[in-house]
């Protein structure tokens, strides 16, 4: 298995063969919205997406803000709007039009009752150690609510020992660097969570889209 080191070095030698992290935002949080719409019915539902102040959560805003032209949309930051990690998030953060934002706990498990779809943003490769708060209690309430989970590139709190059961994982590959020999990327560029069978793959824009489906999920 990739650790997230070597995964960050492969992103970064993505940046560095020309493709930009808010470029690659836009086409994972794109293909996520897609993976809502055809896999979930998303348009006229209530969509709620969870995300963290990383880079993930950047993912999730970029679907948050395809879904919103379409669907009923919520955000809910784990962590407040002024705690943005990266200047990408932050960006695509500020381009959202039409969405309900909620910050915290406070609201989150109305918040949650509430969607017909989870969209799990909150953490991705970036998470180390125990899942610290109020990430836990956000896993632990994603997982107990019985509502369909789409998460974005791995499941949040994946090597943390606390992780989001999704119904779906949706990752993605840069196909052209991948079929370079020895190149940029070799094999998955994300990890592949143990509990999860690969299930379909498209390419569009020269990005692969992976949906794994989760054994057991709902
Ligand atoms: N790299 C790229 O080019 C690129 C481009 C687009 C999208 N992405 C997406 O971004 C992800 C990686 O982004 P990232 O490096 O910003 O990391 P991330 O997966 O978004 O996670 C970063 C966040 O995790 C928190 N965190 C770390 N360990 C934790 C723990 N044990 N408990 C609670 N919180 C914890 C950090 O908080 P603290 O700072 O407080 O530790 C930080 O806010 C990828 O998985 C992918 O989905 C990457």
């Amino acid at each position: 298995m990739i650790s997230p080191l070597e995964m960050r070095v492969l992103d970064r030698n993505a940046q560095y063969f020309g493709i930009s992290t808010l470029d690659l935002m836009e086409a994972a949080g794109k293909a996520v919205a897609e993976v809502a719409r055809s896999e979930f019915g998303a348009a006229g539902k209530r969509v709620l997406v969870l995300c963290g102040t990383g880079n993930n959560g950047g993912d999730g805003l970029v679907a948050a803000r395809h879904l919103s032209k379409e669907a009923r949309v919520t955000v809910l930051l784990a962590r407040s709007p002024d705690q943005f990690d990266t200047k990408e998030a932050q960006t695509n953060f500020e381009r959202l039009r039409d969405v309900q934002i909620l910050a915290g706990l406070d609201r989150s498990e109305e918040a949650i009752a509430e969607a017909d779809l989870l969209i799990d943003a909150l953490l991705g490769i970036g998470a180390e150690g125990s899942l610290r708060e109020p990430f836990a209690s956000l896993v632990r309430q994603v997982n107990g609510s019985g509502k369909p989970i789409v998460s974005v590139d791995v499941p949040s709190g994946f090597g943390t020992g606390l992780t989001v059961r999704p119904t779906v994982t949706v990752a993605l590959q840069d196909g052209v660097a991948e079929r370079k020999p020895g190149g940029v990327i070799a094999g998955s560029r994300r990890a592949k969570p143990r509990s999860t069978a690969v299930g379909r793959t498209f390419m569009r824009d020269g990005l692969i889209t992976i949906i794994k489906r989760t054994m057991g999920g709902s």
